[in-house]
């Protein structure tokens, strides 16, 4: 099989190199805006060879998009008219009428569309969703998550980034259906720029939280913030009537405890979203080729994403209007 890579910045070059170790990948052919990069990408990795995007297109059996987000919902339109199975990194787009219009053009291209939320190829993950359904947490009361960035994007990033909830949260969101298997219905947010000004000059905020209303009757709830002095910190834990478990509390987790004889912040905490999830951006690139070659349908389709940027959408609306939103009123 011979896959294109779309863009091969931090992303596009981890999934350049993964797909370079997969035995059904014959070869990977790398694009970018920037030549100069595809070139120093296929160099350095030795993950494949450059071509343009329309030589790519023309040339590949599978697409890996991993450019901007603005430059998603274009490059999906693309590869659904060539009939190519296609991996996208989140978002299709931070607006939901064009996300709407990705997801109506890839369902009538018949084309595989598989998302980039990784937490679903993580082990902690996957183990929650299992316990859920399999009824060891037995009723569940409520899922609180943490999504904590080591630090803030660099300024150019925030304009077109969505805001927090749509670029950041909208892991957290797809992770809580995928996990307990129940739609959220109702969101309260709130948000503030506690230490980072720069957010303020585009309406974003630096933190935020998010109570959360689920179709089952569990409740969620949600801190997310852009700086963490000890690391990068992503949980989820689940608290029913069956068992209290946590996901991402393992011996990397950037927090430490005050009590005595307490866990001490680890030395080699996480750091950064490549160190917290390598294997499951590996496990998700392996599945693309089975999803590519037929053996099985995507893990992760547009409609999950749209449903997840809804949430999100919800979110924005709640933060600005200092009131709950119920989904219903984001169509
Ligand atoms: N799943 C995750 O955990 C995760 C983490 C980080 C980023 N992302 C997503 O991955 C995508 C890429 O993020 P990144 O951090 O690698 O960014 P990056 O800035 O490091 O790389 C993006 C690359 O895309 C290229 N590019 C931009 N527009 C292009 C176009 N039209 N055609 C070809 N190349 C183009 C840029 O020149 C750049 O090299 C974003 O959509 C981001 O939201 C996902």
């Amino acid at each position: 099989m011979r896959v294109g890579v779309i863009g091969v910045g931090r992303m596009g070059q981890t999934h350049a190199v993964t797909l370079g170790s997969i035995a059904d990948v014959d070869s990977v052919v790398l694009t970018d805006v920037d030549a100069d990069r595809a070139e120093q990408v296929a160099a350095d990795a030795g993950a494949g060879t450059v071509a343009t995007t329309e030589d790519l297109l023309a040339s590949v059996d599978a697409v890996v998009i991993a450019a901007a987000s603005s430059a998603h919902a274009d490059l999906i339109h693309a590869c659904a008219d060539a009939g190519l199975p296609t991996f996208c990194e989140k978002p299709i787009t931070t607006d939901l009428a064009s996300t709407a219009e990705v997801v109506e053009h890839v369902r009538r291209a018949g084309i595989q569309l598989q998302m980039g939320f990784q937490r679903r190829f993580d082990a902690g993950f996957s183990s929650a969703r299992d316990l859920v359904a399999d009824g060891t947490i037995g009723t569940l009361y409520v899922v609180r998550m943490a999504g904590h960035d080591p630090a803030p994007p660099h300024e150019d990033y925030i304009p077109a980034s969505g805001g927090i909830f749509r670029d950041f949260s909208v892991h957290d969101f797809d992770a809580l259906r995928f996990v307990t298997g129940q739609e959220t219905v109702e969101v309260y947010a709130d948000g503030a720029v506690l230490n980072f000004p720069q957010f303020e000059r585009y309406g974003d905020v630096d933190t935020g939280v998010v109570a959360l209303r689920l179709s089952g009757g569990s409740f969620g709830i949600l801190s997310v913030t852009r700086h963490d002095p000890l690391g990068y910190d992503i949980r989820m834990e689940l608290l029913g009537s069956g068992d209290s478990v946590v996901v991402g509390w393992d011996d990397r987790l950037p927090l430490r405890s005050i009590e005595s004889g307490g866990r001490p912040a680890p030395a080699d905490a996480y750091a950064n979203f490549q160190q917290r999830f390598a294997e499951a951006y590996r496990a998700e690139m392996h599945a693309f080729v089975d999803v590519a070659a037929g053996r099985r349908p995507s893990p992760c389709t547009a409609e999950d994403a749209l449903e997840a940027m809804r949430v999100a959408v919800a979110c924005d609306r709640s933060r600005e209007e200092h009131r709950p939103v119920r989904l219903e009123e984001v169509a």
